[in-house]
């Protein structure tokens, strides 16, 4: 966690390798596979709730809204995240107040265009949290989450199972290339409290 903290601090983003046990990993895999084979899973659309489209032309996964009370493995994961939220907290006064979490599904082929974690109307959305679930993930299947950094430079984040990638929502763009083989995640957002309209 310290070190999620310090990487975040100094340069806007933080991988962590192995950051949960690779069993619990595996369940969450598993869980995700059994809600897309169940029809649990839906396309995303961009924007919010109501007023969201599915957009062809800019991200292609399927998704599915993480719910405390539904499944160990992934309470587990949401108490993880609260101490994410409260560490970010105590470091750095982020006043994180939540966090909310999907699970999404890549189709061979789908990719996510380049964006910011950020709605026009609403900035609760602080920081970013990618948990991947990919066993034997290879370079050659693409799939990257590329990071388009400051300096100009993009650096490109392979989706593995058992890494996480934690990131500024506001001042981060990236993307997902298409990757040759299916792609799961847990993506989510640690969030301020609601301010209000802009
Ligand atoms: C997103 C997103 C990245 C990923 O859902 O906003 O950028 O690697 N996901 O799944
Ligand atoms: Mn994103």
């Amino acid at each position: 966690m310290a070190r999620i903290i310090d990487d975040v601090a100094e340069q806007g983003w933080s991988l962590q390798t192995q950051f949960i046990a690779p069993a619990m990993t595996a369940e969450l895999a598993e869980e995700c596979r059994k809600r897309a084979a169940a029809g649990l899973l839906v396309r995303a659309g961009v924007g919010r709730s109501a007023l969201a489209v599915v957009s062809e032309g800019l991200r292609g996964d399927h998704i599915q809204w993480l719910e405390a009370g539904q499944h160990a493995a992934c309470d587990q994961y949401l108490a993880v995240m609260d101490q994410l939220r409260q560490a970010f907290n105590q470091a750095l006064y982020l006043g994180l107040e939540d966090f909310e979490s999907h699970f999404a599904l890549y189709p061979p082929g789908a990719f996510y265009k380049k964006h910011v974690d950020r709605f026009r109307d609403n900035d609760r959305r602080a920081v970013s949290v990618v948990f991947y679930l990919n066993e034997q993930w290879q370079a050659e299947q693409g799939g990257a989450l590329r990071l388009h950094l400051a300096d100009g430079t993009g650096h490109d984040v392979l989706p593995c199972a058992g890494s996480l990638l934690v990131f500024l929502s506001a001042d981060m763009p990236h993307e997902v290339l298409p990757a040759t083989r299916e792609r799961l995640s847990l993506t989510g957002w640690l969030r301020r409290r609601d301010a209000g309209p802009l």
